[in-house]
């Protein structure tokens, strides 16, 4: 796979780095409501790195994007709010400067010392980020010595900050990157079997690609969400009223040929959980079969399934898993992810090395009171994790190994 050329990259314990400003790109791309956290672990992500960086006494200088504000200044979409959580985590002062470049941002900068982080407003205020502008990557380079690539959730984006910033300053990746390769690679290189994966979420056009990968290296794949309705569909089973892409039957019958072709085991769910409006909660049924009935709507695998999926991955030894298997934000459609997570927990507490990937993923652990600690790896970026299993280049990496 292509993204070997990983292992080549700079790493930061392998620059000189003491006493200088340090760059890093960092992704703080965390949920915010009212100005509140819901989820820090991007940021704890970056812990290590920047205690790294503090120890080896750096001005550390954070770079960062939050949300599409489509290269507009849009107080709704500032980054300030993370400030405290960052100070609070790395221990330290953090300056905030309310511009990512020009004389705000430079100001920021001056007023920090030595063992102090200043983070930059969001980096999407500026049109020139996301197109990726060799200019705007001068300007920002302008802060450090040393660029550190630690926003692994935005290696998959072709951006100033990510790709041409290495064109302007020595360039590494940090430890949060290290080791969220290290997982991937190490899973789709050398896994140990049985290896299963399990993709969950709604459309099947979003994961194709992965699907297809998957089918390479897995011994077994169960598909749950209403990706798994058009799987059904597919093989011409009743699915009533749920939620599928028409448009993309054709394509889940090639999956389910390939999948036969290369000897993998594909698992869809053997029965459900259905309504007949989406929004009677109460009136959840269970379906007696893999057919879901007229006028009904699948919200949820079903409880045979739940059994069934459970065997399978307590029998793993490699895990992978993006996508809950049912409407899981809604408490009374979360049964079939919440038991999968469990089943997860178990598998990695008797040995397996399992892996999480993506935002709505690590929500659903949450949601079934699992420890993030309880599997070996959750992922902090669900489109990269995807674009690296894909066997696809990321342009964060494709530019540091330049
Ligand atoms: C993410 O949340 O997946 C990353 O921060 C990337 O964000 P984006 O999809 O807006 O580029």
């Amino acid at each position: 796979m292509e993204n070997k050329s990983v292992l080549k990259l700079a790493r930061v314990q392998d620059m000189d780095i003491q006493n200088k400003a340090v760059l890093v790109r960092v992704d703080y791309n965390v949920p915010l409501k009212e100005g509140v956290i819901k989820d820090d672990s991007r940021i704890r992500g970056t812990e290590k790195t920047i205690k790294y960086l503090l120890e080896k006494n750096c001005k550390v200088v954070l770079i960062a994007h939050l949300g599409r504000p489509k290269g507009k200044v849009d107080p709704k979409y500032t980054i300030e709010p993370v400030t405290g959580r960052v100070s609070e985590i790395m221990g330290t002062k953090v300056h905030f400067g309310k511009d990512c470049v020009g004389p705000e941002a430079e100001k920021a900068v001056a007023a920090a010392k030595n063992g102090e982080i200043v983070l930059l407003e969001n980096l999407r205020y500026h049109p020139e980020e996301e197109k990726n502008d060799d200019a705007f990557a001068a300007q920002l380079a302008k802060h450090g010595e040393v660029f550190v690539q630690e926003a692994f959730g935005a290696l998959h984006r072709a951006h100033a900050s990510t790709s041409a910033i290495t064109k302007y300053l020595p360039g590494c990746i940090g430890f949060l990157v290290q080791k969220e390769l290290e997982f991937l690679d190490k899973a789709m290189q050398n896994p140990e079997r049985p290896f299963l994966a399990i993709i969950g979420g709604s459309k099947v056009s979003d994961k194709i690609q992965v699907l297809y990968s998957l089918l390479e290296k897995t011994d077994s794949l169960i598909i749950g969400g209403a990706m798994a309705y058009t799987f059904l569909a597919a093989q011409s089973t009743n699915i009533g009223n749920s939620l599928f892409e028409e448009d993309r039957i054709e394509e889940a019958r090639k999956i389910i040929l390939k999948a036969h072709e290369k000897n993998v085991e594909l698992l869809l769910p053997a029965d459900h959980r259905v309504v007949s409006d989406i929004e009677a909660v109460s009136t959840v049924e269970n379906t007696n079969s893999m057919a879901i009935p007229d006028g009904k709507i699948g919200i949820d695998i079903g409880i045979r399934t739940e059994a069934l999926f459970a065997d399978k991955i307590k029998a793993a030894k490699t895990i992978f898993w993006n996508g809950p298997v049912g409407i899981f934000e809604t408490k009374e459609y979360s049964h079939g992810t919440v038991s999968i997570a469990a089943a997860v927990a178990e598998a990695t507490a008797k040995g397996a090395v399992s892996i999480i990937g993506g935002g709505d993923t690590v929500s659903a652990l949450k949601t079934a009171k699992v420890e993030k600690t309880a599997v070996s790896h959750c992922s902090t970026g669900g489109g990269a994790s995807l674009e690296f299993i894909e066997g696809k280049q990321l342009p964060g990496l494709v530019a540091l190994s330049k």
